[in-house]
């Protein structure tokens, strides 16, 4: 089975570049599920729910978030009546939306998608190694032939990200690290068969600070003044990974995906 993750879409040339690519990665590779990180879909921050709805119409199957869910409060209530967003395990109970969610297709096998979020230089959050034993634990309680699990681990720091790839090899099918933005080159099947790559990298524009407007962001550093800064205008690309696996869950390869029209 194929699966494409698209790494964090920001704003609108983001979603634009995913629309535009979409059909065509999905036939090359015979994608069976897509799934993408959308906590920036909205203006380079959070996701509303026209937003969501026109990734899942591109054919997003499952979208994945991070610190950013929360910046649009209509995505709360959308949230409740919908699987289709999830928002990190790792934060409090309490937390509207959920952290997990089993996507099924007929005739394919069913993946379980895992939203975590990391500790290191990021809001406060739970354990992300406890939760996932945690949550893989509950997920396949709940689905007993599930075999396959995507963890989208929404993280800073590299060595958390590593530490949590080793932490769970062999009993995930694949780790994929989001949120910094900058597509890393150490994409590994590690021992056990779980592939990992530290992160997948954006999908919007390259010419910019992680998307966003370069000036406006250079003078956040040069004034110390922290305001949103506006979406990038420029070069776009599609950045992300198609991980294959086999029926028993374990993955096969993982290659990275940089694309632009
Ligand atoms: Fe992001
Ligand atoms: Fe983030």
């Amino acid at each position: 089975m194929n699966i494409l993750f698209i790494g964090d879409i920001v704003g609108k040339p983001g979603r634009n570049i995913a629309l535009s690519l979409l059909p065509a990665l999905k036939s090359k590779y015979s994608i069976n599920y897509t799934i993408a990180n959308g906590e920036n879909s909205a203006g380079g921050y959070g996701i509303t729910p026209d937003i969501a709805r026109a990734l899942l119409d591109m054919g997003v199957d499952l979208i994945t978030t991070g610190n950013h869910i929360w910046e649009h409060k209509e995505i709360i209530p959308y949230m409740s009546g919908s699987n289709a967003v999830i928002r990190p395990m790792n934060i409090s109970p309490s937390a509207p939306g959920k952290g997990y969610a089993v996507i099924k297709k007929t005739g394919v096998h069913a993946l379980g998608v895992i939203n975590l979020i990391g500790r290191v230089f990021m809001p406060p959050a739970q354990c992300p190694f406890h939760a996932a034993q945690d949550t893989i634990s509950r997920i396949t309680q709940e689905e007993h032939d599930l075999k396959h699990i995507l963890i989208d681990f929404h993280a800073e720091a590299t060595s958390e990200k590593q530490a949590l790839g080793w932490f769970l090899d062999g009993k995930i099918t694949t780790l994929i690290g989001t949120h910094t933005h900058v597509q890393t080159s150490d994409e590994i099947i590690l021992p056990q068969g779980t592939a990992y790559i530290t992160d997948a990298g954006m999908t919007g524009v390259v010419d910019g600070v992680l998307g966003m407007d370069k000036e406006q962001i250079i003078s956040r550093f040069t004034t110390s003044v922290q305001r949103h800064a506006d979406v990038a205008k420029g070069k776009e690309e599609l950045q992300g990974v198609v991980i294959t696996t086999e029926d028993s869950g374990r993955s096969l390869s993982i290659i990275r995906i940089k694309e632009h029209l």
